[in-house]
């Protein structure tokens, strides 16, 4: 049963937290809240409820892997369960850690991920084959491990020799199963806990105290870091932080959902190209896209990710340049244009997309009514914009909305529907 634009509407404006899944601590939620906005002289819907939570039906440890500017898995899934239905293919052009192709994994959908960003795929490809505790144990147990292996750069602000010389032995055990055409799925597992666990904040990551794997800080940095917090580099045993956080991230995969997980995985595409151009996704193939694209506060993605890209083998400099990182609203919109026409050629007559855009700039800029007109120019009609407030507090001006944490918890959603 594929739902229209208009049934889509009046589940959205008669919505409330219910269905078992409602842990709401807010009982008197009003239900939608929606607002008339004039855009291009054109007036569109804009929807507010608290559609979802956190704290609803919690998200899959799966999705535990850091990555800058992801978003949380509830939101892929409201949108999932509402416009697909298994065995449809679900997308997103800018992938990240791959919450959204994952989620919809879980779910029993087909999936198609591309981001420019290499290390998404690094991350996201290997969840869809997850292996058994015994399997990954008795893989790190067979990886030629030489303690006194080094860097070819100076690591020792942040790791104690021995940790090192672990963690250069896995990176070339790597290289040369990749090189050989020999790495399999139980290696890209073990490729990407290890990406993951290479610079944390606790003794459960391989370095000393310090930033999280996905805003790794300079030598120099981390030097101060540790002179600060007169601290050194204790030895950490990878193989058995490897194992920990293994046993994390599937420990409460159902079985269906490792079924699932592999038979997506079976029928996937990882893209690793700029989203405006996938010649490899089939004309009209996809049900819906869930995405959240680089927006213009800045990412430095070859400082953030150095210490990754240096495990992974990765030029970080040269990724850093394909990345979309606009300076102005218009340079964005430019591109995101050429995006939206790409998105118009792979979707289904009928299909979906989702465009999440968090709040810019404080929110000073509403990048979601910059997104309509982009949408419909390619060829989509725009069924509304979607505000899901985490701390719903009853306002006529949603953007008057004071959030007591710095930042903000609203996710803006433009969707849009390709017409049959
Ligand atoms: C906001 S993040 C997406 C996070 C994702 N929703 C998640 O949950 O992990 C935006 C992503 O867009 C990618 N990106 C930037 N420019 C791109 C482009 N031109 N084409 C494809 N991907 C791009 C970045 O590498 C980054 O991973």
């Amino acid at each position: 049963m594929s739902l229209n634009s208009r049934d889509v509407i009046t589940y959205i404006k008669e919505f409330t937290l219910v269905e078992g899944e409602n842990i709401n601590l807010f009982e008197d939620i009003p239900s939608t809240e929606v607002e008339h906005v004039e855009i291009n002289k054109m007036k569109i819907q804009r929807f507010v409820n608290e559609f979802w939570t956190s704290k609803q039906r919690q998200a899959s440890p799966l999705h535990e892997v850091s990555y800058r500017a992801c978003f949380k898995p509830q939101l892929p899934r409201f949108f999932i369960n509402l416009l697909t239905e298994e065995g449809d293919r679900v997308y997103d052009p800018f992938s990240g850690r791959g919450t959204t192709v994952v989620e919809a994994g879980m779910l029993g959908r087909k999936i198609i991920s591309n981001d420019i960003n290499p290390l998404s795929q690094i991350l996201t490809m290997p969840r869809f084959f997850v292996p058994d505790i015994k399997t990954v144990a008795e893989r790190l147990n067979k990886i030629p491990y030489k303690k006194d292996a080094r860097a070819e750069i100076d690591l020792s602000m942040f790791y104690h020799h021995e940790t090192e010389g672990e963690i250069v032995s896995l990176k070339n055990y790597l290289i040369e199963r990749s090189l050989a055409k020999k790495e399999d799925p139980v290696d890209s597992w073990i490729r990407m806990v290890a990406t993951n666990r290479l610079t944390g904040h606790s003794p459960g990551f391989f370095s000393v105290y310090t930033l999280p794997p996905n805003q790794a800080v300079t030598p120099d940095r981390q030097i101060k870091i540790n002179t600060n917090r007169n601290q050194k580099p204790e030895y950490r045993d990878t193989k058995k932080l490897i194992i920990k956080k293994t046993k994390s991230l599937i420990r409460k995969l159902k079985k269906t959902e490792i079924k699932n997980l592999y038979n997506a995985g079976r029928d996937s595409l990882h893209l690793t190209k700029d989203a405006r151009n996938t010649s490899e996704i089939p004309d009209e193939s996809i049900s819906l896209t869930v995405t959240s694209p680089p927006f213009l506060d800045v990412v430095q993605y070859d400082k953030d990710n150095w210490l990754r890209c240096w495990f992974n083998n990765i030029d970080a400099k040269k990724i850093a340049k394909n990345i979309t990182m606009s300076k102005t609203i218009d340079e964005w919109s430019a591109v995101m244009q050429y995006v939206f026409l790409e998105l118009y050629r792979i979707t289904k007559k009928g299909g979906w997309v989702a465009f999440e855009v968090g709040e810019v700039k404080g929110g000073k800029i509403k990048l979601d009514e910059y997104v309509v007109p982009l949408g419909i120019t390619a060829g989509f009609s725009c069924v509304g914009i979607l505000v899901n407030l985490q701390e719903f507090t009853k306002t006529s001006n949603i953007w008057g909305v004071k959030n007591n944490k710095s930042g903000t918890n609203t996710n803006r959603i433009v969707m849009f529907i390709k017409d049959s």
